[in-house]
């Protein structure tokens, strides 16, 4: 994708990870953006403002009273197309979060307008602290996009959560940022993966879903130009590129994390939400007692997120799309589903054959005016078609 001409404020702050940062700018440059970096104090320790010099042909802003004699930081703030931090420390996200402004980097986060892009890169026991995951959903709600961290080996002798996003991966995110599609300025909800419903606290009843098509229909709503909001059951497909991802597990904290995610433009229901859950998890884990017959589970029913959502005295997205898996009967079975659940369209695919976790879909769109058979495609063409589809509707 071309980037030319776009603007690019780059804040780079501390984490070893810092030296990635080069790496973008030239992946940036070499699409044809402007990079104007700032280096903060911390990122100062693990890159010189020399090399982000050097790399980005612009002038490296680091201190807030030099900023302010040469240009201003509100000059700064209203010089970019999108603001890109990375490596995104837990402190910077802190203090985007709080609204704190005592440095160059932050003063300029609190004085612009622009989009704002943030890549964390932290150690994972720092991602993970509720503080951090507070500031994270306080930004997400704001609209700060996020790509990363990823899961992996770690500058300290431990791994986990909490890596810099690859350098291409920031690349892709960015340009779907950036991207003037038509579904710029929307917000779309997707759900995706299965969902897992605990038995006791070590096992749980799951489903064969990969999140592959869910994954593939949030990066194409996102290459349009969307603001995604992916709500995630446990899967390990990677996270698309430019999207806000929520992980959950069971079905009724994914009901929570839509509602959450509300008000909507639209949203798409591709996850594969368990029906039922065991009605009581106990705390300790179930033991296998010699002589004594195995325990039984009892299910109770799971509350339907899309019929929940079609449903919704307020915050109805204009567009609610639900699936279909059937195995026989395919387009009738989605005919009803779609009056019953109360949405607007349904994806019906059959899943008698190897669809499930496969790259492949055949579907047929079912909607009010009548029912269109798709031809069988890879997973990420449905979603592009689905996307262009929601795109025109909604336009
Ligand atoms: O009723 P059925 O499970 O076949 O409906 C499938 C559609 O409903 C999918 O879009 C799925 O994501 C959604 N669904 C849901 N909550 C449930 C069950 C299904 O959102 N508890």
């Amino acid at each position: 994708m071309s980037l030319a001409g776009r603007k690019v404020l780059l804040v780079v702050s501390g984490s070893v990870a810092a030296y990635k940062a080069l790496e973008l700018i030239r992946l940036l440059r070499k699409d044809g953006a402007e990079v104007m970096p700032i280096l903060t104090a911390g990122g100062a320790r693990f890159v010189t403002k020399e090399a982000l010099a050097g790399i980005s042909g612009s002038r490296v802003h680091d201190d807030l009273w030099a900023a302010e004699a040469e240009i201003g930081h509100i000059r700064l703030a209203r010089w970019p197309d999108l603001v890109v931090l990375a490596p995104a420390s837990a402190n910077l996200l802190a203090k985007l979060a709080h609204g704190l402004a005592d440095d160059l980097a932050s003063t300029v986060l609190l004085a612009t307008r622009a989009p704002v892009l943030a890549a964390p890169a932290m150690n994972p026991a720092m991602w993970a602290h509720p503080a951090t995951q507070a500031n994270v959903a306080t930004l997400a709600a704001r609209g700060v996009g996020f790509v990363g961290p990823e899961e992996g080996p770690m500058a300290e002798p431990e791994s986990g959560l909490g890596r810099l996003a690859e350098p291409p991966a920031i690349l892709a995110a960015i340009a779907a940022r950036l991207a003037a599609g038509p579904l710029a300025g929307r917000h779309v909800v997707v759900t995706s993966g299965p969902t897992q419903e605990a038995i006791d606290p070590v096992r749980y009843i799951a489903n064969r879903s990969s999140g592959r098509q869910g994954h593939a229909i949030a990066a194409a709503l996102a290459a349009l130009g969307a603001r995604v909001t992916l709500v995630s059951g446990p899967v390990v497909v990677p996270d698309p590129p430019g999207v806000t991802v929520r992980r959950i597990e069971s079905a009724r904290d994914m009901l929570a994390a839509v509602e959450d995610a509300l008000p909507a433009d639209a949203a798409v229901f591709a996850a594969a939400v368990a029906d039922f859950r065991p009605d009581a998890a106990p705390r300790q884990k179930i033991k296998k007692e010699p002589g004594a017959p195995p325990p039984e589970i009892r299910l109770a029913l799971n509350p339907d997120i899309l019929a929940t959502i079609a449903a919704h005295p307020t915050q109805r997205p204009r567009l609610v799309i639900g699936f279909a898996a059937e195995t026989e009967k395919v387009v009738e079975h989605a005919q009803a589903k779609r009056l019953r659940k109360g949405c607007d369209w349904i994806v019906a695919n059959d899943v008698s054959g190897d669809v499930m976790g496969g790259a492949e879909n055949a579907v047929h769109l079912v909607t009010a005016a009548g029912v269109e058979d798709w031809p069988r495609m890879p997973k990420e063409e449905v979603a592009r078609r689905l996307a262009q589809r929601i795109a025109e509707t909604l336009s």
